[in-house]
């Protein structure tokens, strides 16, 4: 199979849509490859941690994405392991989300991990979860998707995540925190974040996992039946 006839769906949107869940299910239900884009940002932001990189020195943040060695899935699914550690949880706490949208507003770094985005595209399809994914990475994608809700809805969701995890959270915070990296993520220069011009928005803000389902799968039928 040529790698262009291998069919990729994207799921692209701010954090706090949904969009990894639905990502999630979606591949699980057709049996495609998964790739969580947030998750390789996230990992280069902690790398840059923990080598003390300064986020000015964008050539050494590149030479370090090149460099990576990481490897999803072997502590489970959804584990991310960085040179044999397993960094599953310090990828999602606060210092790994604000790093991964500091170094990915850097185009060096986002250049440095597009070759290992499109090797994920294996057969029999793949479902790609991110900010660029349907605008820069896979633009031949069918169908695209975008998800979309009100950030006050998203920080709610977040907060009800963390307290539900029994994690002390202030609402405000969250939304301030949310606002600042929609900001940082739509603003930049390179691959902001942004709907394809042939995306199909879908508003989560009064939608449920289940509801959110039903519409993304009936998109991805038609698109897969289509000739
Ligand atoms: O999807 P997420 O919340 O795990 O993403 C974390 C950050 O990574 C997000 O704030 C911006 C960056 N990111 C990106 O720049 N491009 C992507 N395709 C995915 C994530």
């Amino acid at each position: 199979m040529n790698n262009i006839d291998i069919p990729v769906i994207t799921i692209d949107g701010p954090s706090g849509t949904g969009k990894g869940t639905v990502a999630t299910a979606l591949a699980a239900r057709l049996g495609f490859h998964l790739l969580d884009s947030g998750a390789l940002y996230r990992v280069l932001g902690v790398a840059v941690a923990h080598a003390s990189i300064d986020l000015q020195d964008h050539e050494a943040i590149a030479q370090l994405a090149r460099g990576l060695d990481i490897r999803f899935g072997q502590e489970g699914p959804g584990s991310v392991a960085l040179a044999g550690t397993d960094i599953s949880l310090e990828i999602r706490t606060d210092l790994g989300s604000d790093m991964a949208s500091r170094v990915g507003a850097i185009p060096a770094a986002r250049e440095a991990l597009m070759d290992r985005q499109l090797a994920f595209r294996q057969p029999p399809g793949l479902v790609a979860d991110g900010r660029d994914m349907g605008t820069v990475v896979f633009p031949a994608a069918n169908p695209k998707i975008y998800l979309t809700a009100s950030v006050e809805e998203r920080a709610q969701r977040r907060y009800k995540q963390l307290l539900d995890k029994g994690i002390d959270a202030i609402l405000r915070d969250l939304l301030q925190d949310l606002s600042e990296r929609d900001e940082r993520d739509s603003e930049r220069s390179i691959s902001p974040l942004k709907p394809a011009d042939d995306a199909i928005v879908i508003d989560t803000t009064h939608l449920n996992e289940v509801e959110v389902m039903a519409q993304v799968m009936d998109l991805v039928q038609k698109a897969l039946s289509a000739p």
